[in-house]
């Protein structure tokens, strides 16, 4: 275990069997159609890269970023960094996210999406917090549902470290309060 971490929440192992029950789902609900998987740019990389090769339909992939995170806590304003590539018009879209912990981010991505008219649009996120929910989203697939810790690995970050952790941990509360970063 990395020296920065008090604890493994979930290991390689199970993040595996997680995300392979999740694309077996996907592949069964999406049977014949094209998905477009929207990953949300930095942290679902490592989940939808993997994600995607559970998935037996077709799928298509497009990326967007958006920014309502400085260090541990939300500042609650949500803003778009990066647009989708190609129209997702009459498109199976699932947005593909991390975490989903206030829902302020979802909310805005399915506001934003929705207005462009896809077929249909779900959520998938890997690690779901819903004690901190500040907006009710619905989540169609979610992995795993976890307590009100800052966790990071496997594409999450703290000050963009640590997310090529294969595994998730929490964070020792020392390294939080000292903010490290990588300079
Ligand atoms: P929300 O808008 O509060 O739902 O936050 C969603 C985003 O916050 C996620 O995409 C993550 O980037 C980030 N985030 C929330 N909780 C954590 C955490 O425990 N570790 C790392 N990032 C987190």
């Amino acid at each position: 275990m990395h020296n920065d971490l008090r604890e493994i929440l979930l290991s390689e192992a199970e993040l595996r069997d997680g995300v392979r029950r999740l694309g077996e789902r996907i592949s069964a609900d999406y049977a014949g159609r094209c998905i477009t998987l929207v990953g949300v740019l930095k942290g679902s990389v490592f989940f939808l890269t993997d994600l995607a090769r559970e998935i037996k339909t077709d799928v298509r992939m497009d990326f967007t970023m958006v920014s309502s995170y400085s260090g541990e806590r939300s500042t609650g304003v949500v803003r778009m960094l990066l647009d989708l590539k190609e129209s997702i018009e009459g498109s199976d879209v699932i947005i593909v996210e991390d975490i989903v912990d206030s829902g302020l981010t979802m909310e805005y991505l399915l506001q934003n999406l929705k207005t462009r008219r896809p077929r249909s649009l779900e959520v998938c996120t890997l690690l779901d917090k819903p004690s901190r929910r500040r907006s009710q989203v619905a989540i169609k697939y979610s992995g795993f549902s976890i307590p009100d810790k800052f966790v990071v690995g496997y594409g999450l970050d703290f000050n963009g470290l640590y997310r090529n952790l294969p595994y998730i941990g929490v964070l020792k509360q020392e390294v939080i309060e000292g903010n490290k970063s990588c300079r």
